[in-house]
């Protein structure tokens, strides 16, 4: 039975979609993995197919995560879960649900997107390891589908001032989900902190702020913390990974997969 990890923050521009992207690469390696896009943006499913691929898709009336959860209404015919996965460059270990701006309509009148998206997650939950989904960064109806499915939230944090004032909505939102759905209670895995640079002084004085609040309200921070790299953005543009683009430098590279490493052994993935 696979894990279920929501990547979240209310934070735009934190590196969720990064995160969850290169996640998903580097535990594929012996992992089956399933990532799904829960953004109207899209970001993930066009990092992740590369721009023709995504939009030759949506061209072609490939079913997405919006008709997914809009499945019942006139016009959205119920169809098999299989029918809105795609192989990620034919990687037979690594799926995608892509997403697509039509989404944002759902965010707003999906009242049953939590028993809609269970509905749809449970007959194949047993075909993978790991499943991801790349959340957006406000709470809406689909943020609470992905809490209500899963087991933890990954809660990517950059170092700078906003970012630190945000953490404790985005806590308060997991406590209020946990008291209405007790159960389907999300667990926090932890905050991990990205884009770490050395700058100096804000750098540090937000991941003092960071690593006091997470005391104080006994949130498991990561002790890796993924740092500042060129290489994430280029990855971006080449629907690449880091550990494959030929920008990456070693430590950028071996920095990811300590991260990896103790993400594997919080969330107890083998
Ligand atoms: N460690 C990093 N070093 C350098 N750039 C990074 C890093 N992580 C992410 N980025 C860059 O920061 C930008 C925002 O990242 P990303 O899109 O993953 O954030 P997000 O939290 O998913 O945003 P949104 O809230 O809009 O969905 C992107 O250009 C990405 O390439
Ligand atoms: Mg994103």
């Amino acid at each position: 039975m696979a894990k279920i990890i929501t990547v979240m923050n209310f934070k735009g521009g934190v590196g969720k979609t990064t995160i969850s992207m290169n996640l998903g690469y580097a535990l594929k390696e012996n992992k089956r993995i399933l990532l799904i896009d829960l953004d109207p943006q899209f970001n993930l499913s066009q990092y992740l197919l590369g721009y023709k691929a995504y939009h030759s898709l949506l061209a072609r009336d490939a079913p997405t995560i919006y008709e997914l959860l809009e499945e019942g209404n006139p016009g959205f015919p119920i169809k098999d879960t299989n029918e809105y996965i795609v192989c990620v460059n034919g990687d037979d270990r690594m799926h995608l649900i892509c997403s697509k701006l039509e989404l944002f309509r759902t965010m707003q009148t999906a009242t049953n997107a939590c028993t809609i998206l269970k509905n749809k997650i449970d007959p194949i939950v047993d075909n993978y390891d790991v499943i991801i989904l790349d959340c957006p960064p406000t709470m809406s109806i689909i943020s609470e589908a992905a809490f209500f499915i899963s087991d933890y939230v990954l809660i990517p944090i950059m170092p700078e001032y906003l970012c630190t004032i945000g953490l404790p909505l985005l806590y308060q939102s997991i406590n209020m989900f946990n008291q209405k759905y007790y159960n389907n209670q999300v667990q926090i895995l932890g905050a991990v902190i990205n884009g770490e640079d050395g700058y100096i002084p804000e750098g540090y004085d937000a991941i003092a702020d960071i690593v006091k609040w997470c005391n104080t309200n006994q949130i498991p921070l990561f002790n890796s913390r993924i740092l500042y790299s060129r290489s994430y953005p280029k990855g971006s543009r080449m629907a690449m990974p880091i550990t494959e683009t030929p920008y990456a430098r070693w430590y950028t590279i071996s920095n990811f997969k300590n991260f990896v490493l103790e993400f594997k052994g919080k969330a107890g993935i083998k």
